[in-house]
């Protein structure tokens, strides 16, 4: 089923494509100059992201209020829906942060994701509507008819939502976006041999800007400073991003694709979108002359 599933969020990419396009530049726009707000959307302070915190929140309450209604505790049902509504607003900011910075497959699922989360939205808020200016007037005073669409339409909105945190799901578990691309590495710190992909006429690693390296199977990148060579992974802890073709500023290497920051040091991320540290590495010169490397630890 999952596989029909799929095949029909991606069907929706004549629509989902130019849309998502148009939302990728407007959001960047809106959270480029305010970076500080962005990396307290997207969980920097967290370590992981704060949309994935958020996202509970709505779904158990709007699955409350239909416990709510089939009980026929009707006060108790509207204030929990405007709360809902609330914690969907909520959850949609935190969202937004995080789907200004996705790209190619990604950006479309994610598209397809926020138009069912903005569907839902607006069923329940209609649901409320209905709610509170049945022909009656007011909460108690909605007619049976009123009542009943008010809890249909609830009903429908939370089919809805669920089938945007399905899709969002897909797009965090199948295509491991916002998750560290580092999850899966291994730990371990034995001296490695270091191929750094150029050397300077003197036969040493070029001096302040970032040179990219081989180690085993991984690559880093490399920048020296007089005798101190700091390393961290190549691959962007965000997405995957080459470090190597980054710039440097204030200590930290800044990643060419989405800007997330890295102190050189000990790989500490200092600005988002990323939410997570990258692998850092020590490099000492060998006996030989070349140069070796081992995962820096904590
Ligand atoms: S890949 Fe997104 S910031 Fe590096």
């Amino acid at each position: 089923m999952h596989r029909w599933l799929v095949r029909l969020i991606d069907a929706q990419g004549r629509w989902a494509r130019p849309l998502g396009d148009f939302n990728h530049r407007w959001l960047n726009a809106l959270f480029r100059p305010i970076p500080a707000v962005r990396d307290l959307l997207n969980g920097r302070w967290l370590g992981h992201p704060l949309h994935s915190v958020l996202t509970d929140g709505p779904i158990g309450i709007l699955f409350l209020v239909i416990i709510l209604d089939v009980l026929d505790q009707r006060p108790a049902a509207d204030i929990a829906l405007v709360v809902g509504i609330l914690a969907m607003l909520a959850s949609a900011v935190t969202g937004a942060t995080d789907y200004a910075d996705t790209d190619g497959l990604a950006r479309q699922r994610a598209t397809v994701h926020s138009a069912l989360m903005v569907v839902s939205l607006l069923v329940y808020v209609a649901s409320l509507a209905v709610r509170l200016t049945g022909a009656g007037g007011g909460v108690e005073g909605v007619n049976g008819d009123d009542r009943a669409a008010a809890i249909w339409t609830s009903i429908i909105g939370f089919l809805v939502l669920i089938a945007g945190a399905w899709v969002g799901g897909n797009l965090v578990f199948a295509l491991g976006n916002m998750v560290s691309r580092h999850a899966f590495r291994g730990s371990g710190t034995k001296w490695i041999a270091l191929e750094p992909a150029e050397l300077d006429e003197g036969g040493e690693i070029p001096e302040g800007r970032p040179v990219k390296a081989k180690l085993g199977l991984n690559a880093l990148v490399l920048v020296r400073q007089g005798e101190t060579v700091l390393a961290l992974h190549d691959q962007c802890a965000h997405a995957g991003g080459p470090l190597s073709g980054g710039t440097l500023t204030d200590g930290c290497i800044v990643c060419p694709w989405h800007g997330s920051r890295y102190r050189l040091a000990d790989g500490r991320v200092t600005r988002g979108p990323s939410v997570y540290d990258q692998p850092a590495y020590e490099v000492r010169r060998t006996d030989g002359g070349g140069w070796e490397a081992r995962r820096r630890v904590d």
